[in-house]
């Protein structure tokens, strides 16, 4: 079974996915991480996210980086999003997702364009949604209690930026796929999210 879980920044996929993967019994990939390995690459090349050669050139990052705390970091998503426009970055990074989406065990993969590109034959595709305003309070509340000074309508902003490049961009934007199911979190914590998940998934297995 695949598992497609997509939607913006803050809306929950994560934490969704990674207990679908756990209900299930299923590996999992966020695939925003690679992204942000691409970033964070980025960053210690002290190169340019914008230019589509350099960017490329940060591909090839090694995999010790994917654990790399920074990776969580603001300025490392921000970074993630602005390699993600280039259409060789998403070239270079396609294959590792595909492999790890169609792996004999099945998969949960969660990113922006799996249930449209990465593995448009999921069983089942999420899209996890939540408003910008409520995305931007949760990562207000996430980033204080981690002890970092932040500012409500800077985070606000950074969410409105970020939602503007993920869903225009030419190549493979932010969207939900046809055949998706939106799950809006915004109202719901996140065990109520998660059995809604599950509740979704549970349908889809029953009526195959
Ligand atoms: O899910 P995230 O916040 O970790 O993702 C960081 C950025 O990476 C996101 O703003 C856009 C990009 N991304 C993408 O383009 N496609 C994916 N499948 C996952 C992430």
């Amino acid at each position: 079974m695949i598992i497609a879980v997509d939607g913006p920044t803050a809306s929950g996929k994560g934490t969704i996915s990674k207990a679908l993967a756990k209900h299930y019994g299923l590996p999992w990939l966020d695939t925003g991480l690679l992204y942000r390995a691409v970033g964070r690459q980025v960053a210690l090349n002290g190169a340019n996210a914008d230019n589509s050669v350099e960017a490329v050139a940060a591909c090839t990052f090694p995999d010790s980086l994917l654990d790399d705390p920074a990776l969580r970091d603001e300025a490392t998503g921000g970074l993630a999003s602005r390699v993600s426009v280039h259409p060789e970055v998403r070239a270079a990074l396609n294959k590792r997702q595909v492999d790890f989406a169609n792996q004999p065990a099945g998969a949960v993969l969660d990113g922006r364009d799996i249930g449209t590109v990465i593995a448009p034959q999921a069983d089942v595709k999420l899209f996890v949604t939540a408003s910008a305003e409520i995305r931007a309070e949760r990562r207000f509340k996430e980033m204080q209690a981690r002890g970092a000074t932040v500012d409500y309508e800077t985070i606000l902003a950074d969410i409105r930026a970020r939602d503007k490049r993920d869903t225009e961009r030419a190549n493979a934007p932010l969207k939900p796929a046809e055949d998706a199911h939106l799950l809006d979190t915004g109202n719901l914590t996140i065990g109520a999210a998660v059995q809604r998940a599950i509740a979704l998934v549970d349908a889809k297995i029953e009526n195959r």
